[in-house]
């Protein structure tokens, strides 16, 4: 079960990888026993990899030990509350000797009330986290109890109303062997029936659980009360479950999964297992359809390329094909997206749009403002999610609110689509992911088909995300006569991008050349204007995250208020110039970096002469629609911050400090 575990947490290290723990039956040196009644904790600083070599050390894990009922949790943590080392990692205990464990995702913003009173009850806390609070007082209330026969479940429930915050987690006793507690959002059951190859038996999952009898007890529990389901197989067979915060820890296993919802209590008991409701609300239906997931082991896998954001860069000829799948024909020049096609009427008469994002997805947004202002005539105003918050900015029935996000679990996306929908706006979701809680809680929405994207530096889904935004602005003026020209011009651009993406990244040893030349530098200024101040603030976002170098994405009509005292002959500049309407202003704008010594390395259309005749240093890419172009002047970009990580030595999937999907405030 170590090995299913630890091959889950690999999967899932893009959420956060500065330590990692897993809690499984046994105990330090004792014997074994068939029913759990110990459980072991091993915890470690770093990497899975780290903890997979501390697992080896501990000489008293016997994997050979057979067992009736089998069960284990594991976590890769990302701090947000105590420095990242083995005590601080999940999962927390409720005292030495293991009687509850936890693992959370998530904030609980009153842990210190909590921890003030566990205190004052004797309880000694080890580490700084806000999830001890939750394992000391399971077992304050497991101490407390009334009666002997409470169940799991029921405790659980009896914690999470205690807790304040967000939260996702996953429980495992001493007391109750063999069973194990999940609750909240953002959290999947994988189901696998016995009888399938025995492969099948044996792959990962980020909280995994096994739990089959030696009877091979049926799964057919009833329910509790009308807030109960129980779906699982009305048949003699055993099941295994999985439970995990993302289906890339199951899919090896199994792609028919579970979809937790908001204040669902799952328990596994006996090889059963059933979802109660906290808070049921009126039209609510109890039941949890079994959903078949369409991904492929393949997609999350490496191939040949050094890093997944290598893979995912160079895929983006396909991957924005798959977004414009079904959705475009080339032939009479339309655009259909299923997901908004019954609220597109609503969206055409709104009063203005506001696009809402965190990080890149952010970027996406301001990238497509403006062809978004051109085609559907409206405001459109693009907001990262945790400012828009903090300002309260007002929100009106009649707005139109877009939630960009590739992972569709950022919790300031996510608070914010809340926010937007108390408010009575109409919602609409840009995400990634099929099932996730931006996806579930929108009105309605595109998923952008990018595929899995695994490195922690988005590349693939920002150009899908772009191209998403592109067709949504397209099938907002579709019975526009004056608009026609203009939509026919994008629709046979979008229809050649994937070839010119092809072309950009055969630049690919160019770009490698010039970040050897670079990759020894402190800083990197990126200028651009129009559709490319994007471009800069993504380019400049790429080489932060994965190159700690220090870069800046500027609106060259800001140079002069400021960033031009920047500006000498060792600063490197890069410069986005391209043949749109901004194309004078820019030019002057090279001429003020190169009056000022300055020795810009230029992104140009290839055959823009004028532009490669002024400059030291180019890189050509091939012209396409101006709204369009942002998406070919940006993969240089990516490209070559990949290399400069690289050349420097680092992780490229994994930077430090960051995490792919930002679940907290
Ligand atoms: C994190 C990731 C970024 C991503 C941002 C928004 O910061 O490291 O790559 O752009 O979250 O994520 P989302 O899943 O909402 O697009």
């Amino acid at each position: 079960i170590l090995e299913i575990l630890l091959k889950g947490l690999r999967r899932l290290e893009y959420r956060g990888y500065d330590s990692a723990g897993v809690g499984i039956d046994g105990g330090n040196g004792k014997e074994w026993e068939s029913n759990a009644k110990s459980i072991q904790l091993i915890k470690q600083r770093g990497k899975v990899k780290a903890l997979d070599e501390e697992i080896n050390k501990q000489q008293d894990i016997d994997l050979d030990v057979e067992f009736d009922v089998h069960l284990g949790i594991a976590h890769t943590r990302w701090a947000t509350h105590g420095v990242p080392s083995p005590v601080n990692s999940h999962p927390q205990r409720s005292d030495k000797s293991n009687e509850f464990i936890v693992i959370h995702n998530g904030i609980i913003t009153n842990y210190k009330d909590l921890r003030k009173f566990l205190e004052s009850k004797g309880y000694e806390f080890e580490s700084e986290t806000d999830t001890e609070t939750i394992a000391k007082l399971v077992k304050y209330m497991y101490d407390n109890r009334e009666s002997d026969d409470i169940n799991f479940a029921t405790l659980v429930e009896r914690v999470t109303q205690q807790l304040e915050g967000a939260f996702a987690l996953v429980f495992k006793s001493v007391h109750y062997p063999g069973e194990a507690i999940k609750f909240f959002i953002d959290l999947l059951i994988a189901v696998v029936q016995e009888g399938k190859s025995s492969a099948d038996w044996s792959t990962p999952s980020f909280f995994s659980v096994f739990s089959a009898g030696k009877d091979k007890k049926s799964c057919s529990a009833l329910p509790r009360t009308d807030q109960d389901t129980c779906l699982f197989p009305v048949d003699e067979k055993a099941v295994e479950y999985y439970f995990a915060s993302d289906a890339s820890a199951v899919i090896e296993h199994t792609n028919r999964v579970i979809f937790l919802e908001d204040d669902d209590v799952a328990a596994v008991m006996d090889g059963r297992l059933s979802i109660h409701r906290i808070k049921r609300k009126t039209g609510d239906y109890p039941a949890r359809a079994i959903q078949t997931l369409q991904m492929e082991l393949q997609q999350i896998m490496k191939g040949n390329y050094s890093s997944f954001m290598q893979k995912e860069i160079f895929e983006q000829p396909e991957s924005v094909v798959n977004t414009m799948r079904g959705r475009i024909n080339f032939d009479n020049n339309t655009v259909t997206l299923g997901g908004l096609k019954d609220h597109i009427k609503e969206i055409q008469r709104c009063r203005r749009l506001i696009l809402i994002a965190c990080g890149t997805s952010y970027h996406a947004g301001v990238a497509t403002r403006q062809v978004l202002e051109e085609l559907t005539e409206l405001p459109v105003m693009v907001e990262l999610a945790s400012d828009f918050l903090d300002r309260n900015t007002p929100v009106f029935r009649d707005d139109v609110c877009f939630f960009i996000s590739q992972s569709g679990e950022t919790a300031d996306s996510l608070l914010a689509l809340r926010y937007c929908k108390e408010r009575g706006a109409l919602t609409v979701g840009i995400t990634n992911t099929v099932g996730s809680s931006i996806s579930r809680e929108t009105d309605c929405g595109v998923h952008i088909n990018a595929g899995p994207e695994v490195g922690v530096a988005s590349t693939k889904a920002y150009t899908s995300q772009f191209v998403a935004l592109i067709m949504f602005a397209l099938l907002m003026c579709d019975d526009r006569i004056s608009m026609q020209p203009r939509r026919r011009e994008i629709i046979q651009g979008l229809r050649v991008l994937p070839d010119l993406i092809k072309e950009v990244l055969s630049l690919d040893d160019e770009i490698q050349k010039l970040a050897t030349e670079l990759y020894q530098q402190k800083s990197v200024l990126i200028m651009g204007r129009g559709y490319h101040y994007a471009t800069c603030l993504e380019g400049a976002l790429k080489i932060k995250e994965i190159t700690y170098m220090h870069s800046e994405g500027i609106l060259a009509g800001e140079l002069k208020h400021g960033p031009l005292a920047l500006v000498d002959k060792l600063m490197p500049v890069i410069m986005i110039i391209m043949r749109d309407h901004t194309y004078t202003k820019c030019q002057n704008a090279l001429q003020q970096v190169v009056a000022r010594q300055g020795r810009p390395i230029v992104v140009c259309d290839k055959d823009d002469y004028e532009t490669i005749k002024n400059s030291s240093r180019t890189i050509k890419v091939p012209h396409c629609v101006d709204c369009l172009q942002g998406i070919l002047s940006v993969i240089p970009l990516q490209l070559l911050s990949f290399h400069l990580a690289v050349l420097r030595g680092y992780d490229v999937d994994c930077p430090r400090n960051l995490a792919k999907s930002v679940t907290v405030e």
